[in-house]
């Protein structure tokens, strides 16, 4: 007989189990879900009008179904205890020290909340990894749950990694590509396996519900972000062809793209991916290899964020090269901080490196991002080795709006694609630039032509640069 869950307990409020959670709330009412933090200051901001996290739609279904069947707590036993079935979702950031340092993922959040389940936990539970581990962390889980586990009490794990994409994360949930569900398959853990898939099948069709072994699983979430994340680094390397040669980085991406065994998405050149995940999972995926003696494919997918790394460098270079080869205290307006559009999500985020890279050389930087706070622009600047408080409020400023930033700038540079970029008046900003008046564009948005006849001097990575340099 399968299990029914009834109450799903969620370790970790962060950017995949809160959204995540709240749709299994907003799909299925008769199922209590209740997600616990041990950060007090996040779970207060999960019970306030201001959410936590700023994600398209998220809000709506958040305000309809908390105090329902939706609630946030720090009370962690209890919602342990009271669960059938555990999501894993806490940080599993990627080493600083130790064996792995800079590769592999640490996993000492995932194993003290692991831990937590097996004290505290007085009924037999799915537990369902969910935060991107690596592969083979599940039988960690399994092993630390077993060994506190007794004839009254079993656990059962699964792997359910999460595909959503921040800024698109509840259309992505309420119409996911597919859900991915890994559980042992034994009896039992098939039974656990089709208890997790009744749950999603209040709203997912069943064909897109994929049942797999629990490595496979595992796997594949690093498997998809690499090869996402490839795509990108593909087409990043292309566009600096197509910058040395006068080919176009866009009509060469629609060309491709029209193939259908290639396909048109994750084509988009760029300043650089971010982002929590990719960077992180490949390089999970080299050490994976690395410990698995696979030289050659640890290598292999290295390139793709050493690419990565030269895509930014080679940005950087080339708008100090064209600024006449200086940029000491020029003035440089960056627009948008967040690593990608629709979201105050600044991990990873191509923009924190061009910042440092500007500091370095000595630019004021003036920023603006329509959704990050002026705390975390200075947070992320402000990381160890990079600048000290003092000498970097001589350097920075926030400013409020895309038209301040740019005011008396030598140059803008387009970090984040937000859709604001592409509507500004920019025959006003240009009026008040120092001139000649350069824009540099990493994320291929505005109309070059346009702004050309303006006046402004216009750089897209991919595109002829050669020729206006
Ligand atoms: C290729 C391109 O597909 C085609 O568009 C171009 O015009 C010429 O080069 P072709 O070499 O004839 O065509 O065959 P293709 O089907 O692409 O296969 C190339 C090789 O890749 C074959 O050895 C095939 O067995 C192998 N392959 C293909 C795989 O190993 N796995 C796959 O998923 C697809
Ligand atoms: C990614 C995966 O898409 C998602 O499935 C997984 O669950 C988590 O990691 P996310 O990092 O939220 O999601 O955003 P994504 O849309 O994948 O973008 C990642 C980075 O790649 C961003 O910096 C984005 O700007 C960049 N990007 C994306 C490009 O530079 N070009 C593209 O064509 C697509
Ligand atoms: P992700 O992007 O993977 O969701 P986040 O860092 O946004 O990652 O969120 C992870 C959350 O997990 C954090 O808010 C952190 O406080 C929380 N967390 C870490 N360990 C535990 C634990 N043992 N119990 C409950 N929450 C935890």
């Amino acid at each position: 007989m399968t299990t029914q869950v009834k109450k799903i307990c969620c370790l970790g409020a962060g950017y995949v189990g809160g959204p995540t959670c709240a749709v299994i709330a907003y799909k299925c009412h008769d199922i209590d879900v209740t997600i616990v933090d041990l950060n007090e200051a996040r779970i207060d901001a999960w019970n306030s009008d201001l959410l936590p996290i700023y994600e398209p739609g998220l809000d709506k279904i958040v305000f309809e179904r908390r105090g329902k069947n939706l609630f946030f707590t720090t009370q962690v036993e209890q919602a342990v205890i009271e669960a059938d079935l555990i999501f894993v979702s806490v940080n599993t950031p990627t080493k600083k020290s130790g064996l792995g340092a800079g590769f592999a993922a640490d996993l000492a959040y995932v194993e003290s909340a692991t831990r937590k389940i097996a004290n505290v936990a007085k009924s037999s539970k799915i537990v369902v990894e969910k935060s991107t581990v690596p592969c083979r962390t599940a039988e960690s889980m399994r092993t630390i749950l077993e060994a506190n586990s007794n004839e009254n009490i079993r656990f059962d794990i699964l792997s359910n990694p999460e595909f959503l994409a921040e800024g698109t994360a509840i259309t992505d949930l309420l119409s996911p590509d597919r859900v991915l569900i890994g559980g042992l398959q034994t009896p039992d853990g098939i039974r656990a396996q089709q208890a997790l898939v009744e749950v999603y099948a209040h709203w997912v069709p069943t064909d897109r519900i994929i049942t797999t072994n629990l490595w496979s699983s595992e796997l594949s979430k690093l498997a998809a972000n690499a090869l996402l994340a490839q795509r990108i680094s593909s087409i990043n390397a292309l566009s600096a062809i197509c910058e040395a040669t006068g080919a176009d980085i866009d009509e060469v991406a629609y060309a491709c793209g029209r193939d259908t065994r290639i396909g048109p998405k994750f084509l988009k050149a760029s300043v650089g991916f971010g982002g929590s995940c990719f960077q992180k999972d490949i390089l999970n995926l080299v050490y994976l290899s690395e410990q698995l003696n696979l030289p050659e494919v640890a290598a292999y997918w290295k390139q793709v964020v050493d690419l990565n790394d030269y895509q930014k460098k080679r940005f950087v270079s080339h708008i100090i090269k064209t600024l006449f080869n200086t940029i000491t205290n020029k003035k440089i307006a960056v627009l948008g901080f967040a690593f990608k559009k629709d979201t105050g999500d600044t991990r990873e985020s191509a923009a924190i490196t061009l910042c440092k890279d500007f500091i370095q050389e000595n630019a004021k930087v003036r920023i603006y991002d329509p959704k990050v706070s002026t705390e975390q622009i200075f947070f992320d600047l402000s990381a160890p080795g990079v600048d000290d408080h003092e000498s970097l409020n001589k350097r920075v400023t926030i400013a409020k709006s895309a038209y301040e930033a740019s005011e008396d700038a030598d140059a803008i540079v387009i970090t984040t694609e937000w859709d604001e970029f592409k509507e500004l008046d920019y025959t006003k900003i240009y009026e008040k630039m120092h001139k000649p008046a350069f824009i540099f564009d990493g994320r291929l948005i505005l109309d070059a032509e346009k702004l050309r006849n303006i006046g402004f001097r216009v750089h897209t990575i991919g595109k002829d640069f050669i020729n206006r340099c």
